[in-house]
C-alpha cells in the first residue's frame, strides 16, 4: 500500500481477488503464526460471515473486507474491547476521508443516516489466561448503490459512497483505518480502555435513548446508560434496575 503511515498494521497484507472469508484466512494465518498487524484483504468474499453466523454481503469491489490480526498481550476477557477499540477507529477514518459523521449501534454496527455501513467480528485464539491472537474482521460497504443490497437489506444497509454521492477511494479509507487502529491501539496499551471508551460514547447513537435489547433469554426495555469497562452495554429498565448486556441486538424504542 502506497503511503500506509503505520509500524506494524498493514505491513504484511495477504491480498486475494476472491476468498470465502477473509475472518476464515486470517484464523489459518494466525494460527500459522503470522505476525502482529498482518492484514487479510479481499475484493470479493463468496462466504463472508457476520455475527451470529448471519451472512455478510460482499460484492466485488465495492466495499472493503478486511481482516486484521492483533497479538496483544493481554487476557481473553479484554478481546470484546477490540471490537469497539475498531469501531471508534472506523469512525474516525470515514469521518477523515469522507467528512461525513458516522454513529455507532452497540456492539458492532456503524451507522450513517441511520442505516448499516459498517460490521465488525472480533474473534479469538486464546489459552486460558492469555491471547494468542484477535482476529478482528470488518466489513465496509463503501461504493454499492442501493441495488447491490438483496430486498430484505435494503431498509437496513447503505454505503458510504451513496450517502457522500460519490465514488470513495477504498484504498485511502484502509489506509485510514489502520493508521487510526494504531493510533487508539498504542493509547489502549498505554492508558487502558478509559480513553477509547470516551470516544466511543461521543460516537454512540444509543447512549441515553430508551432501547430495546433482544437477547437470547428475551427483551429488555429501557435506557441505554453506557458501557463499563469491559464493552458491556448498561441499560436502566423502568424499575430502576441496571442490567448488563453482554450479546444482544438492539432497537431504538419508539
Ligand atoms: C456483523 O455486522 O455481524 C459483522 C460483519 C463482519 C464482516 C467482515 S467482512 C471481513 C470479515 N470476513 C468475514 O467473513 N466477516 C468479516
Amino acid at each position: 500500500k502506497i503511503g500506509l503511515k503505520t509500524k506494524t498494521l498493514g505491513q504484511y497484507i495477504h491480498y486475494e481477488e476472491t476468498v470465502g472469508s477473509t475472518q476464515k484466512v486470517a484464523h489459518e494465518l494466525a494460527a500459522n503464526g503470522a505476525p502482529e498487524g498482518t492484514l487479510v484483504i479481499a475484493d470479493e468474499q463468496t462466504d463472508g460471515r457476520g455475527r451470529l453466523m448471519r451472512e455478510w454481503h460482499s460484492s466485488k469491489g465495492t466495499g472493503v473486507w478486511m481482516s486484521l490480526i492483533l497479538k496483544p498481550l493481554l487476557p481473553p476477557q479484554k478481546a470484546p474491547q477490540f471490537t469497539l477499540i475498531a469501531a471508534v477507529a472506523v469512525v474516525q477514518a470515514i469521518q477523515e476521508t469522507t467528512g461525513l459523521e458516522p454513529q455507532i449501534k452497540w456492539p458492532n454496527d456503524i451507522l450513517i443516516n441511520g442505516k448499516k455501513a459498517t460490521g465488525i467480528l472480533t474473534e479469538l485464539q486464546a489459552e486460558p489466561d492469555k491471547i494468542s491472537s484477535i482476529i478482528i474482521g470488518i466489513g465496509m460497504n463503501v461504493n454499492q448503490t442501493q441495488e447491490h443490497f438483496p430486498d430484505e437489506l435494503q431498509s437496513i444497509a447503505t454505503s458510504y459512497g451513496m450517502v457522500a454521492g460519490r465514488s470513495l477511494s477504498r484504498s485511502d479509507i484502509v489506509q485510514k483505518v489502520l493508521e487510526r487502529m494504531e493510533a487508539l491501539y498504542e493509547l489502549y496499551m498505554a492508558k487502558g480502555f478509559t480513553p477509547i471508551k470516551l470516544m466511543w460514547e461521543s460516537y454512540a447513537v444509543s447512549i441515553g435513548k430508551r432501547i430495546t435489547a433482544r437477547t437470547i433469554n428475551g427483551s429488555i426495555e429501557g435506557y441505554a446508560r453506557g458501557i463499563t469497562e469491559e464493552g458491556v452495554l448498561q441499560i436502566e429498565d423502568d424499575t430502576g434496575q441496571l442490567h448488563h448486556i453482554y450479546s444482544a441486538d438492539i432497537e431504538l424504542s419508539r
